[in-house]
């Protein structure tokens, strides 16, 4: 088979992407030279790599086979060039961080203290939430991920690092505002405002509000948590949230913690890497920072 890297780059991106389009953008390229590099190598394979249905590529058999390797030869390029850079001691290279809506309250101030300490590290860094996560650290996308529980059936090297106690957030004129203890079974009557699929937030309360047989309706479904707050603030319903989320607007008074029982609910947040990642000197870096960091604010909020 005549295959180049950059033919296996190129279907590695469209499979992530589900797209030729996207990924030209992601590979800045025209989308015929897309097109054509995809044609090439569906010639040196000899069978087709992709289907289209509607607007949709999907791989086929052989495609699925060809982006797993795609796949597996970028990261191990990737890691060479890593591991040369580590031996000639340069301080330098990418450093690909991926952090959960909820840890971007202060993901800045951990990597204000990485950078001081290693000014020549690139930081790319992503938001987005628990399933996207998971998935960077399925198609080892990401070099290190902060999020709250780490995934189930991906092997995984996880540390927690700090408490992330979940919260019920209301109008401070709301009904239940200042009144203490409130029975759980009373949440049953109000309205949530929900985060979207995917999101860890909304896993752990639905999972919560579950295992207590509680069903509270919910009036909205959104995508972050500055909708959220925004939203309650409006007096449109209750909603759970990490606590660091919301420190600005309880301590401004904009919005009030409620007092119910069993609340808050307990989590954690964990610094996460895939087992058998091989780390650069710049994530191990990194790694450590949180540990120390994010320790050293624990403490002092104690
Ligand atoms: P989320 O992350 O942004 O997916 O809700 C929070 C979490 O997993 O703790």
């Amino acid at each position: 088979m005549h295959v180049t890297f950059r033919q296996l780059r190129v279907l590695e991106a469209v499979a992530r992407q589900g797209s030729f389009t996207r990924a030209s953008e992601e590979l800045h390229l025209s989308q015929p030279a897309v097109s054509m590099q995809m044609k090439q190598l569906e010639n040196a394979v000899g069978l087709p790599l992709f289907e289209q249905m509607g607007k949709q590529i999907h791989l086929t058999d052989a495609g699925n086979v060809m982006a797993g390797y795609a796949r597996a030869i970028s990261q191990q390029l990737t890691e060479a060039t890593q591991a040369i850079n580590d031996l000639k001691g340069v301080e330098g290279g990418t450093l690909r961080i991926s952090v959960v809506t909820t840890v971007n309250y202060f993901a800045s101030r951990l990597l204000a203290a990485f950078a001081r300490a290693h000014p020549g590290v690139h930081i790319v860094l992503d938001v987005t939430n628990r399933e996207a996560v998971i998935r960077q650290l399925q198609d080892n996308s990401t070099d290190i991920v902060l999020m709250g529980q780490p995934p189930r059936g991906l092997d995984v090297i996880a540390e927690p690092f700090m408490d992330n106690p979940l919260v019920v957030i209301a109008h401070p004129g709301h009904a239940l505002a200042g009144a203490k203890n409130v029975p759980l079974e009373r949440l049953g009557e109000e309205t949530f405002l929900l985060r979207e699929q995917g999101s860890g937030t909304r896993m752990a309360m639905q999972r919560f509000f579950e295992d207590n047989g509680i069903t509270p309706s919910s009036s909205a479904e959104m995508r972050s948590n500055e909708a959220i707050k925004q939203s309650v603030e409006a007096g449109l319903g209750l909603a759970v949230v990490s606590i660091h989320t919301a420190r600005l607007e309880l301590d401004a008074g904009r919005l009030v913690t409620l007092d119910v029982e069993q609340f808050p609910i307990r989590r954690q947040w964990f610094v996460v890497h895939r087992t058998g990642k091989r780390l650069s000197l710049a994530a191990q870096a990194f790694w450590d920072v949180v540990l120390t960091e994010a320790g050293n604010s624990q403490a002092a909020s104690r």
